[in-house]
């Protein structure tokens, strides 16, 4: 078990309506998908897990309460299988079910990222908490968002995870600047969301991993529609940043963008690779179709 964290809770936006895998996501919640054999949203949850945070605050929209089934107890699979005996089958099931403490609420209208972080105050109260986005899952052997905790702990102050990315997609981001302080560690001294091609004050972009005091939750509701006329995050992270500072971490990991097919397909590829039982079969196959795939 993973020793316990200065930060109990974790906030997870997962009220998105998932667009980009259409039409995957019609009935589906895009955090369902799987990544290999689970859904990717387990990956983001074990991850908390990992890093010892047990309570998780999904901010969830309508139709997608499949994902708080996911998490409960499934009392007819498990039934089915103690009595046929497949015991690694109720085990992997209750490891599931038992893996965290999940709290569900809503986000009613889709008014952006701040907004659904904003709805979780209800549940956060007035301790420093953790937001997990979806999208990013990272592979890490220390979990990223251990490491942004660590590094709260250490600086005292809001820290939000950074990764260098190439000029021709800043315009994706939140974007950071700041004043290195060690090897991996930056004081920030400006912030924006999806700056303009051409126009990112730096390579720095914000990763979908952050550790927040409470005080963000002012920020949040005196925030006005920002880029994409939503409320976003970003944008209280840089009254946050003015107003009592705030910290960038270039996390140890690698990331994948499983909010789009590329990173996500990379992400299934990468992480059978990782399993014995599938990596042996799949690459063999993978250097028979790659001929094959060159000549399209
Ligand atoms: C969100 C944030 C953005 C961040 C990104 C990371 O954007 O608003 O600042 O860089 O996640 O994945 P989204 O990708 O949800 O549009």
């Amino acid at each position: 078990m993973a020793a316990p964290s200065s930060i109990r809770k974790c906030v997870i936006p997962t009220a998105g309506l998932g667009t980009r895998f259409l039409p995957a996501t019609k009935a589906v919640p895009k955090e369902m998908l799987p990544i290999v054999d689970a859904p990717t949203l387990q990956y983001i949850i074990e991850e908390a897990v990992a890093a010892g945070i047990p309570d998780v605050i999904l901010v969830n929209g309508r139709g997608k309460v499949c994902i708080e089934d996911h998490f409960d107890v499934a009392f007819e699979l498990e039934t089915v299988s103690a009595a046929r005996g497949k015991e690694q089958d109720l085990n992997l099931l209750q490891s599931i079910s038992r893996m965290a403490n999940i709290v569900s609420i809503r986000q009613k209208r889709p008014l952006g990222l701040g907004h659904a972080v904003l709805c979780s105050q209800i549940v956060v109260g007035n301790a420093p908490f953790a937001v997990m986005l979806g999208d990013d899952v990272i592979d890490a052997e220390e979990p990223a968002i251990g490491q942004l905790a660590a590094a709260y702990q250490k600086y005292g102050k809001g820290i939000i995870a950074l990764m260098e990315v190439p000029d021709d997609s800043t315009h994706l981001y939140g974007i950071a600047v700041g004043k290195k302080v060690d090897d991996r560690t930056y004081q920030l001294t400006g912030l924006v969301e999806k700056p303009k091609a051409g126009t990112a004050p730096s390579n720095l972009a914000v990763i979908g991993r952050y550790v927040l005091p409470p005080s963000i939750y002012g920020h949040l509701e005196r925030q006005t529609p920002g880029v994409g006329g939503e409320i976003q995050l970003t944008d209280a992270l840089a009254q946050l940043k003015s107003s009592e500072g705030l910290m960038g971490y270039i996390f140890k990991g690698e990331r994948y963008d499983a909010g789009e097919r590329v990173g996500y397909l990379k992400a299934n590829l990468d992480f059978a690779m990782k399993r014995p039982e599938l990596s042996g079969p799949l690459l063999e196959w993978i250097r028979q179709r790659v001929p094959h795939w060159e000549k399209r």
